[in-house]
């Protein structure tokens, strides 16, 4: 299988993955062949691509670092949490607060047992929903952080919890200012830059938790060079989780498509966050995140600075702009390269995604 982007997808092509909605529905079936009211729909709600399948891509399986079901669930679950949050409805916020509790434990269950090396953060999420996918992500990309920064089992568990939670306190913003598609006024900014605390305070009241996970609710807007807010802090005064968190959320936001801009490359993004290092992020987390966070995830179409294409076919750690590669010429031969060594591509690079 491969991963089209939305604006790519033509009538015919056959979906790879089933497709669910943030209520956990069935959106479209796998193996479902695409027409033009389907894609249409596809482009409505939201999503920015989604995987199929052809014969040129059909023994490239791609594994998400945790099931689609316990993504699903987790989701839907922060969903509840937001909802019963604003609604005050206190019995069911309890039960999903149990939910997110245990749902995190099996998510680094699943993390830690999965033996790929690099994470292919591609993310079927639709737009309406963004908060609580984008929540699900920040998760997975800061406990595979964690991981990588040799964090105990606890430690893990602590750190995706305040990420599963970490804008929680955005239910107290009207959804006018966070939704405004335009430029934001001085006081619309600082309503939007009390959410880390109306997240804290909330939760400290309403929810039992680890007191790590309440720093990192507070803190994940924070940056290394004191620039940040609620508090300003500077480098050490910021935790650690915190900081895993600020490099965690700024990516998935970057990449992901919001109401006053269209998604970025993933591989600009991080060019992005490393060029951040020592400013806005602390470099020690900057380093794993460059380790661990693949530029082109597996099954993305790369054009190559030669003039060929090819689709991903697998990353290795700290050689993201060098994976392996399935190269398609115009009569769709194809021959796989490895970009770290084969002497004929040695001077060539990735330049970009391709449709
Ligand atoms: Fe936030």
């Amino acid at each position: 299988m491969r991963y089209v982007p939305t604006g790519c997808l033509r009538d015919g092509m056959i979906l790879a993955k089933n497709l669910y909605g943030a209520n956990n529905e069935l959106l479209l079936a796998h193996g479902q062949r695409l027409i033009g009211k389907y894609i249409l729909k596809l482009q409505t709600l939201g999503y920015q691509g989604v995987y199929i399948d052809d014969d040129l891509t059909k023994d490239i399986d791609i594994v998400n670092v945790i099931k689609d079901e316990l993504r699903h669930k987790t989701i839907s679950t922060v969903k509840n949490v937001y909802i019963y949050s604003k609604t005050g409805d206190q019995r069911n916020l309890d039960k999903s607060f149990d939910d997110t509790k245990n749902l995190v434990s099996n998510m680094v269950d699943e993390i830690l047992n999965n033996k790929t090396v690099m994470l292919n953060m591609i993310d079927l999420k639709v737009f309406n929903d963004y908060t609580f996918y984008h929540s699900v992500n920040v998760a997975i990309l800061a406990i595979v952080l964690g991981m990588a920064m040799g964090y105990s089992y606890k430690s893990l568990y602590r750190l995706g919890l305040g990420a599963l939670l970490h804008d929680v306190g955005k239910v107290f913003v009207p959804a006018e200012i966070l939704d405004k598609p335009s430029a934001l006024t001085g006081e619309e900014f600082n309503q939007i830059k009390q959410h880390p605390h109306y997240g804290y305070e909330y939760l400290i009241n309403n929810c039992v938790l680890p007191s790590e996970a309440y720093t990192v609710v507070l803190q994940h807007h924070e940056r290394y060079n004191g620039s940040g807010y609620p508090y300003g802090l500077i480098g050490s005064k910021i935790s650690r989780d915190g900081k895993i968190i600020a490099i965690s959320d700024v990516y998935d936001a970057m990449v992901s498509d919001r109401p006053y801009r269209k998604a970025l490359p993933h591989s600009d993004v991080i060019e992005y966050i490393i060029g951040k290092s020592e400013t806005l992020f602390d470099p020690e987390v900057v380093q794993v995140f460059f380790k661990k966070i693949a530029p082109y995830p597996v099954g993305t179409l790369v054009q190559l600075s030669n003039g060929e294409k090819g689709i991903v076919l697998q990353n290795f750690e700290s050689m993201g702009a060098r994976p392996d590669i399935r190269i398609i010429d115009d009569e769709n031969h194809v021959r796989d390269i490895c970009l770290r060594s084969n002497k004929d591509y040695l001077s060539v690079t990735i330049t970009g995604c391709e449709c």
